[in-house]
């Protein structure tokens, strides 16, 4: 257990809140394993028909704990977010997320996921994998370059160009951009909405839209990419840079 993610039910909605706020909720393997968790349950549990992706603080998430990465580059805990991706990625109720500031790494790949994104016009949506000698994951590969390009995608993979809420929406990687204060009533109340519709027509078009088994092999390929390039030089120079704040140095390697 941890106190690091809040999970509550009521009224048919389940919400999974980010609680690590003074580490931007960098998700460390425990936070994804409750969440983990919390969706098995989720699926389970007929009366939930609704789950929600909140934050508390000011970042939806800054992305998978970069310690935890250089534990797992150096022997240790193996990464605990490949559970937690296949759990969204095939999730069979409707996910809704409320994102405010940033939302790096996995925190911008999860939405990719969800059904209903709200989103703050000034929150940040970062993918820089490559910065961290690191590859796409959660099927990015596939689902962003279908969003919004092979060219915008490309970007935000290899130069850690960002989207801004605003932009998100206008891609359609958001539904609706909002004033940062007024996003999490907003998809509370979606969620709610959802969750008063006949759960099996909900469940069935979530099903029909999404190319399941397509999303479910990419993000195993990247996976094994992702395990050789996290055991990489490379990557742990951009993991020590990031421990010792400063800029990692790629000219030697
Ligand atoms: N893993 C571990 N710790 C993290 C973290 C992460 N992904 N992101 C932030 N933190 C920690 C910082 O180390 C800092 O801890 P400290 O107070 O003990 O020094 C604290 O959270 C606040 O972060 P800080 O960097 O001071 O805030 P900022 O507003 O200047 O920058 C970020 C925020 C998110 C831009 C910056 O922290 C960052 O680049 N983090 C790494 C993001 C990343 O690469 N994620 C993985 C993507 S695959």
């Amino acid at each position: 257990m941890t106190d690091l993610v809040k999970i509550s039910t009521a009224n048919g909605v389940m919400e999974i809140v980010w609680n690590r706020p003074d580490k931007k909720n960098a998700l460390s393997n425990a936070m994804y394993r409750a969440a983990t968790a919390a969706l098995a349950q989720a699926v389970e549990d007929k009366s939930v028909r609704v789950v929600l992706l909140a934050s508390e603080g000011d970042s939806f998430t800054s992305g998978n704990d970069l310690a935890d990465f250089a534990s797992a580059a150096m022997g240790g805990e193996a990464p605990a977010a490949g559970a937690f991706i296949e759990a969204i990625a095939q999730f069979p109720k409707p996910l809704v997320a409320a994102v405010a500031g940033l939302a790096v790494g996995v925190g911008t790949t999860m939405l990719l996921h969800c059904d209903l994104v709200f989103v703050a016009s000034d929150a940040k949506l970062t993918t820089p994998f490559v910065n961290l000698a690191l590859v796409p994951e959660a099927a990015s590969s596939l689902l962003m370059p279908a969003h919004i390009g092979h060219r915008r995608a490309f970007a935000m993979f290899a130069l850690g160009e960002g989207l801004t809420g605003e932009q998100a929406a206008q891609l359609g990687v958001a539904n609706v951009a909002l004033p940062a204060a007024e996003v999490l009533a907003a998809a509370r109340a979606a969620a709610a909405k959802l969750a008063l519709r006949p759960p099996g027509a909900v469940m069935a078009t979530k099903k029909l839209m999404r190319n399941g088994e397509a999303i479910l092999t990419q993000l195993r390929t990247e996976g094994a990419i992702f395990g050789e390039r996290l055991k990489s030089a490379e990557a742990m120079e951009a993991f020590m840079a990031f421990q010792q704040k400063r800029a990692p140095d790629f000219s030697k390697l």
